[in-house]
């Protein structure tokens, strides 16, 4: 069924992922452990669709319903086969093939579900080399310094592969073979459905091995080939904690260096963790000890760091983030974000504008060219063009029971120290004096104060300090307390209070 030029029809890909991975010890299925915010099948089903099948089979059985779980999440399309209690790969495949359609035509390739750095390519280059040999079964191989607990390549006095012996099965001369067996396989689909039938499980596991098909192929006359790899990363399967974090600090480094290829600045690429979905615009300059995690996507020309972490964040172009934890927000084109700044889920800062240090958001939509650039909580807000909120603002959107909203007009200023006690509304060029209150309605136009007003008492630290530094220099500063001494005894009997004359006074 192969395709006269270049690949065959590529009827499915086959994603093994029963097994147990008891070396992990963990609650969590090991297919499930992630790495380059993926989880290891989802690196493996996105090399396994990468490759164009018309079909894709995940086969389950440990912890089968987090794994088929998950699968209907990140695969709607993939078929979930669930393999029964025969074990082993050969089964897995059986298991596979029965859960799709009947009499499947062309190439099944047949991939493991922890075997993360896969890439599409290589599926790419096995399926050339399948169709361009007219193989019944093509196998990727690699040579290994310590090929032990791997099945091992047995090639023919010319050098054609024979077949493969597992490890536990393999004779001492035999398993001083260093050419392996990956795992990842290209089939005819007929010869593999038909060949599966025939294997037993007659060996030291007492499983069903997949890879008995390869002699029982060649016995039938197809020809066996392999496909040499020199990147062995490729091939490596995780079985520990300790591969997990070895093959997810190369996912990175190759994640970094793509990145770098394609135009972007990575200061330091060994602190600089980037996920497999992320996207970054040319010109951008990453800095070091920042992740870009999960969905981020950061434009061109931006600067991100030192000391970032972003998650799902949206970064427009010529935008400036600096120490900054922020999930689930939008940081829009030539804004400015930290050092030092917290933005949660439900945050957008449009153009221009600014949250700076010591500032948390969440939900906040602070509009283009909007300031809030010091020590502020902004929680359920909308924030107008071009307002400036000062340094210390509160907006108190929690009254112990229920979440409200503030809103804060066009170009309108709050002053520092200023407490809005949700539901507020501030219209379009208002003002608010700094160090109130506000618990009501600001109309366009006007400024609220809401604060004490101030009141100074003559002669106070003459009465309660008299003899302390603070007298004296009061003293020198003509403010001594002699225009208007209190009552002798230190009680504040009779003080003299001046009204300060600060900013327009609220009406009562
Ligand atoms: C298998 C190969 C071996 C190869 C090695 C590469 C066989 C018989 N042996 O070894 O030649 O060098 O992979 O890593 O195929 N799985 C199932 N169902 C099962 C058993 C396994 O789905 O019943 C899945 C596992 O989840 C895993 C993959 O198949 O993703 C490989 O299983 P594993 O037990 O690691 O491989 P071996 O059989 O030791
Ligand atoms: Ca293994």
């Amino acid at each position: 069924m192969n395709a006269p030029h270049g690949r065959p029809r590529l009827a499915a890909v086959i994603v093994l992922a029963a097994g147990e991975g008891t070396r992990m010890k963990s609650a969590t299925p090991k297919v499930l452990h992630r790495i380059g915010g993926r989880t290891l099948l989802g690196h493996a089903i996105a090399a396994a669709r990468a490759a164009g099948p018309e079909h894709l089979a995940v086969v389950v059985r440990h912890e089968r319903d987090l794994v088929a779980a998950h699968i209907a999440e990140i695969d709607p399309e993939a078929v979930i086969a669930d393999q029964d209690e025969i074990k082993g790969t050969g089964r897995a495949t059986e298991c596979a093939l029965a859960a799709l359609p009947k009499g499947l035509e062309g190439t099944v390739l047949v991939t493991y579900g922890d075997v993360p750095l896969l890439a599409g390519e290589t599926l790419e280059a096995l399926l050339h080399e399948h169709a361009g040999t007219g193989s019944a079964v093509s196998v990727i191989t690699a040579r290994l310094d310590d090929p032990t607990g791997y099945g091992r390549i047995l090639r023919g006095p010319d050098g054609e592969v024979v077949g493969i012996v597992e490890q536990k099965d393999a004779s001492e001369e035999q398993r001083a073979i260093t050419e392996i067996n990956s795992g990842i396989y290209a089939f005819d689909a007929s010869m593999l459905q038909h060949a599966l039938s025939q294997v037993g499980t007659d060996n030291a596991q007492g499983e069903k091995y997949l890879t008995d098909v390869l002699a029982i192929a060649r016995s039938s006359g197809g020809r066996v080939s392999a496909h040499l790899v020199d990147d062995l990363w490729q091939t490596e399967g995780v079985n520990d904690r300790v591969q997990l974090a070895r093959l997810g600090r190369e996912l990175n480094r190759r994640t970094t260096e793509r990145w770098m290829r394609d135009g972007v600045t990575i200061v330091d690429p060994a602190t600089t963790w980037i996920d497999a979905d992320v996207t970054i615009g040319r010109d951008t300059t990453i800095l070091p000890n920042t992740q870009l995690l999960g969905a981020t996507a950061v434009g061109a020309d931006a600067t991100i760091g030192p000391d970032c972490t972003l998650t799902d964040t949206e970064v427009g172009d010529g935008a400036q983030v600096k120490r900054t934890e922020a999930q689930l927000a939008v940081i829009g084109p030539r804004a400015t974000v930290g050092p030092f700044s917290y933005l949660r889920p439900g945050t957008e800062l449009g153009a221009k504008g600014k949250i700076g240090g010591f500032v948390e958001t969440k939900n906040a939509k602070i509009a283009d060219g909007a300031k809030v650039p010091h020590l502020t909580y902004a929680g359920d807000a909308t924030i107008g063009e071009g307002a400036n909120i000062g340094a210390g603002t509160i907006f108190a959107n929690y009254d112990g029971v229920a979440k409200h909203h503030t809103s804060v007009g066009r170009y309108s200023f709050v002053g520092s120290d200023s407490v809005l006690i949700a539901p507020v509304t501030i219209a379009d060029g208002a003002y608010v004096a700094a160090g109130s209150a506000v618990t009501g309605e600001v109309g366009p136009g006007q400024m609220a104060v809401a604060r004490g007003r101030q009141r100074n008492v003559d002669g106070w630290v003459a009465a309660k300090r008299a003899g302390t530094k603070t007298h004296l220099a009061a003293e020198a500063a003509g403010g001594g307390g002699e225009s208007g001494p209190p009552e002798a005894g230190g009680q504040d009997a009779s003080p003299r209070h001046t009204q300060a004359s600060t900013e327009g006074q609220a009406q009562a």
